[in-house]
């Protein structure tokens, strides 16, 4: 291998001609694709065609077996009004499969050509100071829009009829990124007509938001504005949840009017999906994700320092999604052009970062992009191969991924995570907190992988997931900052509770109903009573106050909450010490036993150290099971569970080489053999497979 990447560097291309024939001899076995999938995006519409057959050829050398094309095209499939022309696109996918190399289309719909925008303008989005969007960028359109949706029916039921049973086309990836929503008349309209559907009427809308409020009061459903700047800095809260409430609805039908063309014309076993951005909090996944069958995401690491904990909860929260294995649509191949400064990951932690991938429960590890356009918006960018169309530095790193895949695919083949742990999230919280944070310096998220981080060390596997889900399965439900909650969300945890599960509520959990109105019985709202306690009063810190009981010693910041206990077997877990006056020698954990299970409420945000403390008690208390591997710091374990396997994964974030001892013998499918001690240099790789 080592002589054969010297000749690489020397001959790039010569090589790349010696593997057609080995190529040629694997495409014939290939009938489905592997089990883990190394892909990259393509835009063969960038390049003379005679250039694509070498891009093939160096995309199979690496052991990249899924390309993703289309996205953006819309200019070259219909160049102009109701010209169409697939051939090429046809061409390329046969090409790509006679190398091996399986298809996921994307519809090209959040890329309009010029002549459509110019001669429907109402096809642009409107920012909120009125500003149309104009040609030349991308997402320059209006979700909402009839007649646009008239456009994306057509081109994506005409992609769907073309190559919906091509043998090599595996999946279709509706539209890129949706985030930009339209402040029009056209879309303020349907707001308000969405509203009159849901409050039935004016006197129902104006009691549920308190509109008397600032004299909010409406009497004509016209009056209802779209809220400016997201309702960061205005709006009634009632308002401003409806309209993101709106949003998400409205982009789950816009992803449902091309779902409906593409499903009847696809052969069955495709997939549809749409790539998401972790975190991204602008419209409710959890709504629009329902219609797929897949979820996939976008996983960039803008400033190149790979953090497993915060990365790994964005894999869970994707996972969480459809609750099974996802797709990491796009990664990075080794650095980003749009963070401030775009630092590469360094050599071989994008390697390890596909492994994190896998561990966490992609089947799939695509990275954006192939090549770079030589002129376009992104031109910086990472890639596989250079403006010279030869290999990158990281090309043979990625080749390497590939061949692991290849070599674990059968062992991970219908392998998944199981999770005794979950996580609560929930956008309309998440929301809730932003638009009246109180505290600049609370941010869900991160107030969310505070918890996760301790705790994903301990358990190994962590699910995350919304409120709403069914939780019976898990010894241990953890919600940070639930600060918003339906009746029907609230009954979902006290059944949880009552049923002997684990419930730990963390600061800010229950303050406000379904309208985002106050709770009348403080926090946590419809729990107290289970809770058998409460919250008297909140408090946001830009001092520590000190803490202590059974957890140790540990630290408050950010925000305090006072707690009571109206319970006699509700028992407090910790105190603040002398702090505020207020909250000097006051409740700051309860915790009560309810059946088999528990309930208990931490009202602070907490150090890591007292973090620490916590997750171990939690995972006590909840009896999860202790993990069969025991790894130092900066190594991250995960298992995914076979019906008769259980493959573990580890690797090494930290930054020294570390030795693990394994409990027993285990089968090292990387290297082969049977062994009992694992050496991980820094980025190093152990993918282990144990009987069940
Ligand atoms: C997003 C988009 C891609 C590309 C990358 C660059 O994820 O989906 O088209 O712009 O960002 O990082």
């Amino acid at each position: 291998m080592k002589n054969s990447f010297r000749l690489y560097q020397t001959h790039p291309w010569l090589l790349s001609f010696l593997f057609v024939a080995l190529a040629a001899q694997h495409v014939a076995a290939q009938t489905a694709p592997p089990p883990l999938l190394l892909g990259a995006a393509w835009y063969p519409e960038q390049w003379p065609e005679s250039r694509w057959n070498v891009d093939l050829e160096l995309m199979q050398n690496a052991n990249i077996h899924v390309v993703r094309v289309g996205e953006f095209a819309w200019s070259t499939f219909e160049p102009e009004e109701g010209k169409y022309d697939f051939d090429w696109l046809e061409r390329a996918i046969n090409l790509a499969g006679q190398h091996g190399i399986f298809v996921v289309i994307g519809t090209p719909t959040a890329a309009p050509p010029a002549w459509l925008t110019q001669k429907y303008p109402e096809t642009l989005r409107v920012d909120e100071n009125g500003q149309r969007a104009e040609h030349g960028n991308r997402q320059h359109f209006n979700w909402a829009d009839p007649k646009y949706r008239e456009f994306c029916r057509d081109i994506a039921g005409r992609m769907a009829k073309r190559f919906g049973h091509n043998q090599y086309v595996i999946g279709w990836q509706i539209d890129n990124e949706y985030s930009q929503t339209s402040a029009d008349e056209g879309t303020r309209k349907q707001f308000q007509d969405w509203l009159k559907a849901r409050y039935g009427s004016l006197g129902n809308l104006n009691t549920k938001w308190t509109t008397v409020y600032w004299s909010e009061t409406y009497s004509g459903w016209s009056q209802i504005p779209i809220p400016k700047n997201g309702g960061i800095d205005s709006g009634n809260p009632g308002l401003l949840l409806a309209w993101r409430r709106f949003v998400s609805e409205t982009w789950r039908s816009y992803q449902k009017n091309q779902i409906d063309v593409i499903r009847p014309n696809i052969k069955p076993g495709a997939f549809i999906t749409t790539n998401t951005m972790g975190w991204f909090k602008a419209f409710d996944h959890y709504t629009v994700e329902q219609d797929l069958d897949l979820a996939a995401w976008d996983d960039y690491i803008p400033d190149g320092h790979i953090d497993p904990a915060g990365n790994g909860a964005a894999h869970d929260l994707t996972r969480g999604f459809k609750e099974k294995n996802f797709w990491v649509m796009e990664t990075q191949p080794g650095f980003v052009n749009w963070a401030p400064v775009n630092q590469s990951i360094e050599k071989d932690g994008v390697r390890a970062l596909a492994w994190h991938d896998i561990a966490h429960g992609a089947d799939a590890v695509s990275f954006w992009q192939w090549r770079s356009a030589l002129n376009g918006q992104e031109q910086y960018h990472g890639t596989l191969i250079g403006a010279d169309g030869t290999p990158v530095p990281l090309y043979p790193e990625v080749k390497q991924i590939g061949e692991e895949f290849a070599r674990a695919g059968s062992v991970l083949a219908n392998t998944h995570v199981e999770s005794e742990v979950a996580i609560l999230h929930s956008y309309e919280s998440r929301w809730a907190i932003e638009w009246q944070p109180q505290t600049i310096e609370f941010d869900p998220v991160e107030e969310l992988v505070r918890y996760y981080r301790p705790l994903r060390e301990l358990s190994q596997s962590i699910d995350i997931v919304p409120p709403s889900t069914s939780l019976a399965k898990y010894k241990l439900v953890v919600a940070p900052a639930m600060d918003l909650l339906t009746d029907a969300e609230s009954k979902n945890l006290m059944d949880y509770v009552t049923g002997g599960g684990n419930l730990v509520l963390g600061p800010r959990s229950v303050m406000k109903d379904e309208e985002n109105s106050l709770q009348t019985n403080r926090q946590p709202g419809p729990l107290v009573p289970l809770l058998g306690g409460r919250v008297e009063r909140f408090y946001a810190t830009k001092k520590v106050f000190p803490v202590q009981g059974a957890w140790g010693s540990a630290e408050a910041h950010i925000w305090a909450e006072l707690l009571s206990v109206e319970s006699p077997d509700t028992t407090v877990l910790m105190r603040y010490g002398k702090s505020n006056g207020w909250l000097d020698g006051q409740p700051a954990v309860i915790t009560r036993k309810v059946g088999k299970g528990s309930i208990t409420y931490i009202g602070m945000c907490m150090d890591d150290a007292g973090m620490q403390h916590a997750a171990k008690w939690m995972i006590d208390t909840a009896g999860v099971q202790t993990p069969l591997i025991k790894v130092p710091a900066g190594v991250e374990a995960s298992v995914r569970y076979g019906d008769k396997n259980a493959v573990h994964i580890l690797v090494n974030f930290s930054s020294t080489p570390q030795t693990i001892t394994l409990p027993a013998p285990l089968d090292d499918v990387l290297h082969g053999g049977m062994i009992t001690t694992v050496q991980l240099p820094v980025y190093g790789v152990a993918v282990l497979n144990a009987k069940r």
